[in-house]
């Protein structure tokens, strides 16, 4: 055999693996999103989000979580971080706003909802929404300036990064954002407030724990029926915040004085 028909023969059979390694790409797509919409059409949360008029399924897990620990009032004022498609923004409105009447504007007292993601959100009467990365400061700055100096009473995360299908980096990317929604909560949240955040198992999750122990009075590691089995995801619900270091300190020296 001539080296070019050497050549033909190595790329013909180069692009023929191509097109199987295409073939079977398009075979296991085609499976795992069948499978997918198997498992939407048997799941009863889908039907209920349906029903409930709910934007997803994950509203759910919120609602569970707030049946469990009661921390949405009437007139509160909560951020909700990772918002899209709005599930969340939902539960959290419906909980949160008081009733006004038609033509009425609403009053800082009447609740109020800030749902920010990095992708669109279709409106939700009432809520504030910001399409823009939560990690960054100048979005900080931008809920801060809604919230006109008014003290947080529950902070929601449910970020979660596009999954890599990397299980350590999948891990490490979702702790970072729980770290950044924690950071941005001790800037906001009023004492007794409430911050909740999702995350996955991976390990690192238990000093994450830790830390949030020593911030608030109660913390919960919960897993909602609505939470698929098969996901490593779970949530830190912690309640009574003990407030800022400074606040904290002010308030031994009060006691000293008092007694
Ligand atoms: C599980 S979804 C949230 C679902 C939502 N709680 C609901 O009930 O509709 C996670 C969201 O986190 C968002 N997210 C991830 N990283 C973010 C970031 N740095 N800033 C803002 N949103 C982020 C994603 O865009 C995604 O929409």
């Amino acid at each position: 055999m001539s080296p070019s028909q050497i050549s033909i023969l190595t790329s013909s059979m180069l692009s023929r693996l191509t097109l199987d390694r295409n073939f079977w790409l398009s075979i296991r797509f085609y499976a795992s999103a069948k499978q997918w919409s198997q498992r939407q059409r048997n799941d009863q949360f889908v039907k209920k989000a349906t029903v409930d008029n709910y934007r997803a399924r994950s509203a759910f897990k919120l609602v569970e979580l707030n049946d469990k620990h009661r921390f949405l009032k009437k007139g509160y004022i909560c951020i909700d971080c990772g918002a899209s498609p709005g599930g969340w923004s939902q539960v959290a409105s419906r909980k949160v706003f008081r009733k006004v009447k038609a033509g009425e504007e609403r009053k800082p007292t009447d609740g109020c909802v800030v749902a920010i993601d990095l992708l669109p959100i279709n409106p939700i009467p009432g809520v504030e929404i910001l399409q823009k990365d939560f990690t960054h400061i100048s979005t900080q700055n931008a809920i801060k300036k809604i919230l006109d100096n008014r003290k947080v009473n529950v902070v929601l995360s449910d970020m979660a990064p596009s999954f890599t299908g990397n299980h350590a980096v999948d891990h490490a990317r979702i702790m970072n954002l729980c770290e950044s929604a924690l950071g941005f909560a001790e800037t906001v949240l009023r004492k007794g407030g409430t911050f909740v955040c999702k995350f996955l198992m991976g390990g690192t999750e238990r000093d994450f724990k830790l830390l949030l122990q020593s911030k608030f009075g109660k913390v919960y590691h919960e897993k909602p029926a609505s939470s698929r089995k098969e996901s490593t995801e779970g949530f830190f619900v912690c309640m009574n915040y003990l407030g800022e270091k400074e606040e904290q300190a002010e308030e031994i020296e009060e006691d000293i004085d008092y007694y």
